[in-house]
């Protein structure tokens, strides 16, 4: 076959982003049955719906690990491999862990497809580790009808320096570090109704690494944390709010959106996935009579490789959101947490 295959044909559902996977999956793996001796060891494991997981080795020094593997989101094969490793290597990231060594997993046909575009994906994947500084420790690939590529990440973290979902305190500020609307221009990719440019927006928002956002939030009061993925930014929000026991209130208007997206969705292009995550999540939410359904589907749409979510002390916030902007980082205060105490979010 040639090389300019259209590799996003190629894909039959896209993926979703942090430990697990999509939500109806999501229940069938968190429903196993308790392991019998639980390791005290393991700090985070399933059962917290967190980014990774995990587990601790002295008294401080902590394993973070983490996989992420799905179909072709982009066409270009080096973008893929980019995005692929990107979005991998976020969870991580989301924890407050350093990214260490990194597995590649490869499933590719490689009787239909050119071998040059799997060489193209591993570069772009590469090239991103080298971004990151993680090591390439190795990997393992299967002959499979439908390309599929992500890796296995391994952190370290400091034990009592883990940033869960679940620490979100009243007063808290949130601030997100990457626009939305990822879901939705992907699926208009796959329609060919996206422009290079818009191509090249998308794909830029979903190779940007998460690294420069946790590295600032170290530094401040960040007391929950996590990265939009599969879920969309509410899904993604209702976990800390529940996790945490408090209520949250999003400002519609403060939540950066990709335009192109804005103007696809009030065109009708909504993908299952961002119907299915509104669903889940609607009755934790309370939208505004005056926003549009639209706008409240963009709120739900599923992301590839987004950004932070962060529950920032309010006196260290407006700080925080300086020196991330300041860094490069497309943050934006987005709301805060509020009195309540049942993981119920408003937004107007
Ligand atoms: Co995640
Ligand atoms: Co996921």
């Amino acid at each position: 076959m040639a090389n300019d295959v259209k590799l996003t044909s190629l894909s039959s559902k896209g993926g979703c982003g942090c430990k697990i996977g999509p939500a109806d999956l999501e229940n069938v793996l968190r429903s196993l049955p308790k392991q019998s001796a639980p390791n005290p060891n393991l700090l985070v494991g399933l059962d917290t719906g967190d980014d990774a997981g995990v587990y601790q080795l002295t008294n401080d020094l902590a394993l973070v690990q983490t996989t992420d593997f799905f179909t072709p989101i982009v066409d270009d094969p080096y973008d893929f491999g980019q995005v692929a490793a990107a979005n991998a290597i976020s969870d991580v990231y989301a924890m407050g862990g350093t990214p260490i060594t990194a597995l590649n997993i490869v499933a590719f046909p490689i009787t239909t497809l050119d071998e040059s575009i799997l060489t193209s994906i591993l570069r772009g994947a590469g090239d991103k580790l080298d971004e990151a500084g993680v090591s390439l420790a190795g990997g393992h690939s299967i002959d499979d009808q439908e390309p599929k590529f992500g890796l296995a990440v391994t952190g370290t973290i400091h034990p009592d320096k883990i940033h869960a979902n679940s620490g979100a305190r009243p007063g808290d500020k949130l601030i997100l570090t990457k626009p939305i609307g990822v879901g939705i221009m992907s699926s208009a990719l796959k329609k060919d109704m996206l422009t290079q440019e818009g191509i090249d927006r998308l794909t830029s928002v979903m190779t940007t690494l998460n690294k420069t956002a946790s590295e600032t939030m170290r530094n401040y009061t960040v007391n929950a944390s996590t990265d939009v993925t599969g879920f969309g930014l509410l899904g993604h929000l209702s976990e800390i709010a529940a996790a945490s026991h408090v209520d949250v209130h999003i400002d519609a208007d403060a939540v950066p959106v990709l335009p192109r997206a804005q103007q696809l969705a009030q065109a009708g292009v909504i993908p299952g996935g961002t119907k299915n995550n509104f669903n889940h999540v609607k009755e934790h939410v309370t939208f505004s009579e005056n926003l549009a359904e639209t706008d409240q589907y963009i709120l739900c749409d599923a992301v590839t490789s987004g950004g932070l979510l962060l529950s920032a002390d309010s006196s260290e916030a407006d700080a925080l959101l300086t020196e991330l902007q300041q860094k490069g980082v497309e943050a934006h205060m987005i709301g805060e947490v509020t009195d309540g105490k049942n993981g119920h979010i408003t937004v107007d």
